[in-house]
């Protein structure tokens, strides 16, 4: 027969365990007025702050490059980050930086500055189930700031995509965006280059004018759909694979702007994320599948340069690509290939000349020209104004370009001249550059092992979703 003595031990046995462990590892489900955190040095990547009520969502902490510290909301099974605080600049993992709410949810280092803060006189924060961040009042009602409202590379099932907002790729690749217009999405490089649209089929209801603008979502039933205010059907439907696949509690979606520039979207099947949809789904359709002055050619055999001289090599052709050719003594030589046209080409404006020396002669004449592509056989020019990336290769040989490639040097007679002349400009620019750095960063108070480049979220982007590379690698 057990004694009370016995019962209380047993009951210390049982209870010890669990209170420990539950009081290291307790997660707030709401953080009210007065609550701070700040991260661990012993923590490895993610310090948890607030949970969902779900327990599969956290706001929290995410390390990145070792120093670096991004808030993110977390899919804790799988270390997605879904949404992080502020993507193009990091505060430093350092016992100094804290997270704290007063009304707002703001991240603060008090050696350097406001990180980063919602800018709201709330209650409450909590996130819900669905991942999504709200700053509330007591009162309820309509949420005062939500982290839906401002995407970061990510949507998550259920999230209204509005014409206000944009999806980016992370750092370093963060120039590329899906945006909404009238009646289609986009997806842009550098804010104005359109490379990939998707106008809205309009089978089961009409966009109309005048009744607003359109929204887009990811339906849990396995679709990305358009819609206009109010609205309950949708004007379009992209159909994952997933689509009309039971929706079953452990099963979720997304779709993510990824550092190739596709938006792909993703099925969590209970433990793994599926590649569930791709906007994109030939590789020399990518916005630069071979980088700059490349040349990717359709069905299979990859990447080469434009300049048949040159030998690819991953991250382009030619090094010196950027900036512009007017002004000052820019001079340049011009690389001619046959069989080339402009990629995305049905986006791209074009005027008709009579000849190709007739096409070639507007961009030479024109020095923000870059490049120009003719077609023989429909008299349609191609202007390029940007510096040129990856044309599209086509067996086409009365398809032919016409590229402008910035000079690295005169001509062999010159060319100590050059390097002697390149010496001493990079010494002055290295002595010069330091003297400002040091006096610019005096000025900003900012710190040696300051956020100087985006190159943390390097990590963020590329680790991200195995599961590309299991579907790929499964080819
Ligand atoms: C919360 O703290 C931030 C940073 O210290 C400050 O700028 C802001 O005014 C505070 N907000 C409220 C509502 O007190
Ligand atoms: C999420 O929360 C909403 C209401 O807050 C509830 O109706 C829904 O069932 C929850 N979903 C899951 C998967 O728990
Ligand atoms: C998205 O928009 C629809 C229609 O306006 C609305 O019913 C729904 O609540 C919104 N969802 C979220 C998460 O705000
Ligand atoms: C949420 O939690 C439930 C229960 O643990 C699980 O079945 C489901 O897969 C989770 N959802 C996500 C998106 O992780
Ligand atoms: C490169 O292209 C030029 C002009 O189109 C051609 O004359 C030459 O034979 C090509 N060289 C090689 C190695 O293919
Ligand atoms: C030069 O090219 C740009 C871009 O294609 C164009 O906007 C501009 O009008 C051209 N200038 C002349 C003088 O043709
Ligand atoms: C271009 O087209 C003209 C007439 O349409 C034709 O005579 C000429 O041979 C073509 N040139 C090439 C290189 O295909």
């Amino acid at each position: 027969m057990l004694g009370t003595h016995h019962l209380h031990l047993i009951a210390i046995l049982f209870l010890l365990p669990c209170s420990c462990s539950s009081a290291s590892s307790y997660i707030p489900q709401e953080l009210h007025k007065g609550f701070t955190a700040s991260p661990e040095s012993s923590t490895a990547s993610f310090q948890a702050v607030l949970s969902d009520p779900s327990g599969n969502f956290s706001l929290g902490f995410l390390r990145v490059n070792q120093n670096h510290l991004a808030l993110a909301i977390l899919h804790v099974a799988s270390s997605e980050p879904f949404w992080l605080a502020n993507p193009t600049h990091a505060a430093s993992w350092s016992h100094t930086t804290r997270l704290s709410f007063n009304g707002s949810l703001v991240l603060t280092d008090p050696e350097t500055r406001v990180w980063w803060s919602t800018a709201t006189n709330g209650d409450r924060a909590l996130l819900l189930n669905n991942s999504n961040l709200q700053i509330q009042t007591r009162a309820q009602g309509t949420p005062l700031w939500e982290s839906f409202n401002f995407p970061t590379n990510t949507l998550v099932q259920g999230q209204n995509f509005t014409s206000h907002m944009t999806l980016l790729s992370l750092p370093p690749n963060a120039f590329y965006s899906l945006r909404l217009g009238d009646n289609f999405m986009g997806l842009y490089e550098n804010r104005h280059f359109l490379y990939w649209k998707h106008t809205a089929l309009e089978t089961k209801a009409e966009i109309k004018e005048g009744q607003g603008p359109i929204y887009a979502r990811v339906n849990s039933e396995g679709y990305l759909g358009m819609y206009q205010t109010n609205d309950k059907l949708p004007a379009d439907v992209q159909k994952f694979n997933s689509f009309q696949q039971p929706v079953t509690a452990a099963s979720f979606l997304l779709v993510r702007l990824e550092p190739d520039g596709n938006l792909r979207g993703y099925y969590w099947d209970g433990s793994n994320w599926l590649l569930n949809y791709q906007a994109i789904t030939e590789t020399c359709d990518l916005p630069r599948p071979c980088g700059s002055y490349g040349l990717c050619t359709p069905g299979g055999s990859g990447c080469s340069c434009l300049d048949n001289r040159t030998r690819f090599e991953p991250g382009g052709c030619f090094n010196h690509v950027s900036g512009d050719l007017c002004g000052g003594r820019k001079s340049y030589r011009v690389v001619r290939r046959s069989g080339v046209e402009p990629p995305h080409k049905e986006l791209v404006s074009h005027v008709t000349t009579s000849s190709l020396a007739e096409c070639e002669l507007l961009c030479q004449n024109n020095c923000s020209c870059w490049g120009a592509l003719y077609s023989n056989s429909t008299g349609f020019c191609y202007v390029l104004d940007y510096p040129i990336q990856t044309m599209l290769g086509s067996g086409d040989g009365s398809k032919v370009g016409y590229f402008k490639v910035t000079k690295e040097e005169r001509g062999k007679m010159n060319r100590v001249w050059v390097v002697v002349t390149v010496l001493v400009v990079v010494g002055i620019v290295i002595i010069g550059g330091a003297v400002c750095m040091t006096r610019w960063k005096k000025r900003n108070g900012v710190k040696e092992d300051d956020w100087a480049s985006p190159g943390p979220y390097k990590n963020l982007g590329s680790a991200s979703f195995r599961s590309i590379e299991m579907s790929s690698n499964g080819k």
